[in-house]
């Protein structure tokens, strides 16, 4: 860990435009993910503003706004976070194993046969998918929509908010938050077999979405559960993956007996850190060890460094598959931690797990590429894995 807590990116004076500030020291990191004063909603304020006739002019946009956990605060965040956690208790998670063993298995059998895959195209993209559309009762054929949908929220979450540029933008994504929730509506009614749609039925059984009214916000939570879940899933499949082929102790699927030991799960997701920073916006000035923060400054918190730290993990930067009680931050601190963290240790574990028992003998190809070290998401643009030996039954 580096001695420096804070490093200012832009420092201001006087009259400052906001600047923004890494946060790697534990103390603060967790002072800032647990002070309600460090803002995620301000992050969505103003875009509707920026907009002609504001939020009334995108009932679907902001009603899958306000459907949107990482951009709630205080009560609004508490009252819809309480109404969903149990849907990701671990009561219903461990409900849904037997069906996400299922729906991985059928993908890792495409590769059954095959000496070398991309870990990247191959297996985390399709097992995360296929996932979230099968758990959510959502066609395979409706996939392509969804992610179109997903590109033209996150234009209007994250895009450059000129006022020219914003309106169309938001335009776009009223649009296709609206076609996202009328075909919702036939996907909930449509039957549950085998399984399939076991999320979309637990969510559906809350008291709250019982009543027509809440049928929009409840497309909205869908919405956010397939957003806040894809890519951070494929991104923690493939460095996980990535994590436990490159450590001696691991090179081999089948030597470490233990693979499928969540405390191996959660040293790799440590090691990896999957989602490496997460961001408030300071709504009021504060002090973080000798920065001064202002109201509209960003802080950005180094999830990957908190996981270095190593007062409290001793050689950080080895996987040690005997380390316990790995209180890491790869799924955030506060308010905000994972809801899907439950959800997302099952499904790495049967993807380990089934990997390890078609094939044994897999490994880093000579290609492969580090895993990066900075960036939102810790991503690959690609991961070649070679099975050796072949694979069980051949
Ligand atoms: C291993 C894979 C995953 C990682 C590493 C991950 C990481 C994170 C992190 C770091 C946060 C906190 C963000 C912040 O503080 O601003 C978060 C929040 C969230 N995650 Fe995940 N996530 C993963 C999988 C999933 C899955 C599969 C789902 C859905 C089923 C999901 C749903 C959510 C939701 C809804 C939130 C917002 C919670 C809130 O604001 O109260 N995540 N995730």
């Amino acid at each position: 860990m580096t001695s420096t807590t804070l490093q200012s990116v832009t420092a201001g004076s006087g009259n400052r435009s906001p600047k923004t500030v890494t946060i790697t020291n534990p103390e603060d990191a967790a002072r800032v993910l647990r002070d309600p004063r460090f803002s995620t909603a301000a992050r969505a304020q103003g875009l509707f503003e920026k907009t002609p006739n504001g939020w009334t002019a995108y009932p679907y946009l902001s009603a899958f706004t306000k459907a949107r956990l990482g951009l709630l605060d205080g009560e609004d965040h508490d009252q819809l976070r309480r109404t969903l956690a149990p849907v990701f208790s671990a009561v219903c998670i461990n409900k849904l194993r037997p069906r996400i063993a299922a729906v991985v298995l059928q993908r890792l059998k495409h590769l059954q046969k095959r000496c070398a895959f991309d870990g990247l195209q191959d297996l985390a993209i399709p097992v995360s998918a296929n996932l979230l559309c099968d758990l959510l009762n959502i066609p395979s054929d409706a996939w392509p929509r969804i992610e179109a949908c997903i590109e033209d929220q996150s234009r209007f979450y994250i895009g450059d908010v000129g006022f020219e540029t914003n309106e169309a933008v938001a335009r776009k994504a009223e649009t296709s938050a609206s076609d996202f929730a009328a075909e919702f509506s036939t996907w909930g009614r449509g039957p549950i077999e085998d399984g399939r749609g076991a999320l979309l039925r637990e969510l559906q059984a809350l008291g709250r979405y019982q009543s027509d009214r809440n049928q929009i916000e409840l497309a909205g939570v869908c919405l956010n559960v397939i957003t806040a879940g894809h890519w951070p899933m494929i991104s923690a499949i493939t460095a996980v993956l990535h994590v436990l082929l490159s450590s001696p102790d691991c090179q081999a699927l089948q030597a470490a007996e233990r693979i499928s030991d969540p405390n191996l799960i959660d040293e790799a997701l440590r090691c990896a850190t999957p989602a490496r920073t997460v961001g408030r916006i300071a709504t009021c000035a504060a002090r973080l060890g000798s920065e001064p923060i202002a109201a509209g400054d960003l802080t950005i918190v180094s999830l990957a460094a908190l996981n270095a730290d190593p007062v409290r993990f001793p050689n950080p930067d080895l996987l040690n598959p005997t380390r316990r009680h790995i209180n890491h931050a790869s799924f955030g601190l506060g308010m905000h931690y994972c809801l899907g963290a439950r959800l997302a240790r099952v499904i790495l574990q049967e993807v380990i797990a089934g990997l390890c028992d078609l094939h044994p003998y897999l490994s880093l190809a000579a290609d492969a590429q580090e895993l990066p070290t900075t960036g939102g998401l810790c991503l690959v643009s690609r991961l070649p894995l070679v099975s050796e030996r072949g694979t069980h039954g051949e």
